[in-house]
């Protein structure tokens, strides 16, 4: 570009030569709210109830079995799509609680974390013109995901106090160009858990537009209150169209092992596979090891998550009634919605989680980083309770200092 040129654009040529540096896609998307959440409670020794970590111990089985790993010296290079041991248990698994029968040689990705098997996932799909039909509110990866893809994102509503979807609204966001649907069951941040009724829906709109179903399974075993979690693959008519995502991450309160996976059918893995090999070759070899046997563990395992989980929705749900808090309930996962309208507070969802952090010392997540139009989640901030007892109790005291029905804006300000 010459001189001139920079002149009439008005750019300083700094900016000019930064911009030439970078990618244009990655400007579409800011950095993650949620990790720079973190970074606050951090700053502020706040308590985060932002990210959804566990910070209580893995099970002692499975730590024990990486342990071992790293003694047995699995130290190399794992098969690139996933150790056999990981996969055959992977498959076994599906079977045994979803009813769906997989091949482990050909329809099964290992990937460092369910984040890079979505990723992968989509890379190994779209073509440019593409769509992508995304629910909202939605977990944060999945626009940026869309877009790293080169796929055009297409939103449709979920809306409170159920977080049900207009099936006409969905109808809509389906046409010729539409390549897939992001399902994810049960639901980050809402706490929905889709009913047979509602995937079949989507299984018909896939059928008719032949479309895929990418589905983010990572909380299957966290669910409450007899809401039953029902895989799309599972389906009749589904099985060879559907994209499951999912990981050790929850199950087994290991988020930093970074070890995830994608079923799909055979094609498609083969695609995913090649697009995984190049992104990151392979996920830890140890861990994998380990998640061959996590993945063994008794129905016991997966009841006492469920349970333990279930008393800490009760217990953040209690706490958050008390602060003045509009709760959603969560039949799922390990986050609560809130409605923060009753604080009459004199801003958005972003400046209330700045003053929860910085004045409360309580760290949460802005509702709008999971909406395409921020205004969306003007009025929601969202918690996660995946934490000890004594992270809940220093919460609810943290929590007490807020009085809504008495907090005028400017008090709160
Ligand atoms: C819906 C959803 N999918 C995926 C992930 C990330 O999973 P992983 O640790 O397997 O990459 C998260 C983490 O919060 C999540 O909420």
């Amino acid at each position: 570009m010459s001189a001139g040129e920079m002149a009439s654009t008005g750019a300083s040529p700094v900016a000019l030569a930064a911009r030439r540096l970078l990618s244009a896609k990655t400007e579409s998307f800011t950095e993650s709210v949620i990790r720079e959440m973190t970074r606050l409670a951090l700053q502020h020794d706040a308590v985060n109830m932002a990210q959804g970590f566990p910070d209580f111990p893995a099970s002692e089985e499975v730590k024990e079995a990486a342990r071992q790993a790293i003694s047995d010296d699995i130290n190399q290079y794992a098969i690139t799509w996933g150790a056999k041991e990981l996969r055959d248990a992977i498959a076994r698994k599906f079977e045994r609680t979803q009813g769906v029968r997989v091949d482990p040689e050909r329809e099964i990705t290992v990937c460092c974390g369910s984040t890079e098997a979505m990723m992968a996932s989509m890379m190994g799909i779209i073509n440019p013109g593409d769509e992508v039909v995304i629910f909202e509110p939605h977990y944060e990866n999945y626009g940026p995901d869309a877009i790293l893809s080169g796929a055009t994102p297409r939103f449709v509503q979920l809306r409170p106090p159920d977080w049900s979807f207009d099936r006409e609204e969905l109808s809509r966001a389906f046409g010729p160009r539409t390549k897939a649907i992001i399902v994810n069951t049960p639901n980050n941040p809402t706490g929905k858990v889709f009913s047979r009724q509602e995937l079949e829906f989507i299984r018909d709109l896939c059928v008719r537009w032949n479309a895929f179903a990418v589905t983010d399974e990572i909380y299957e075993h966290i669910i409450y209150d007899g809401a039953q979690h029902i895989s799309m693959a599972a389906l009749e008519g589904m099985r060879d169209r559907t994209i499951t995502i999912n990981g050790m991450s929850k199950t087994y309160s290991v988020t930093g092992w970074r070890v995830g996976w994608a079923i799909a059918p055979p094609e498609a893995s083969t695609s995913i596979r090649k697009v995984h090999d190049f992104l990151t070759v392979g996920a830890a070899a140890p861990l994998q090891q380990a998640g061959a046997i996590a993945l063994e563990l008794p129905p016991s395992y997966y009841q006492k998550l469920a349970q333990n989980y279930l008393a800490k929705r009760d217990r953040m749900l209690g706490i958050l009634s008390a602060a003045g808090f509009r709760c959603f309930k969560p039949a799922g996962a390990y986050y609560i919605m809130t409605d923060i309208s009753n604080f009459n507070f004199a801003g958005d969802d972003l400046s209330f989680a700045r003053y929860l952090v910085e004045k409360i010392g309580i760290a949460v997540v802005p509702g709008s980083s999971f909406y395409d139009d921020p205004s969306q989640g003007a009025s929601q901030v969202r918690f996660t309770f995946c934490k000890k007892e004594s992270t809940l109790a220093a919460c609810a005291e943290k929590l007490a200092k807020l009085r809504p029905a008495s907090a005028s804006a400017s008090q709160l300000l």
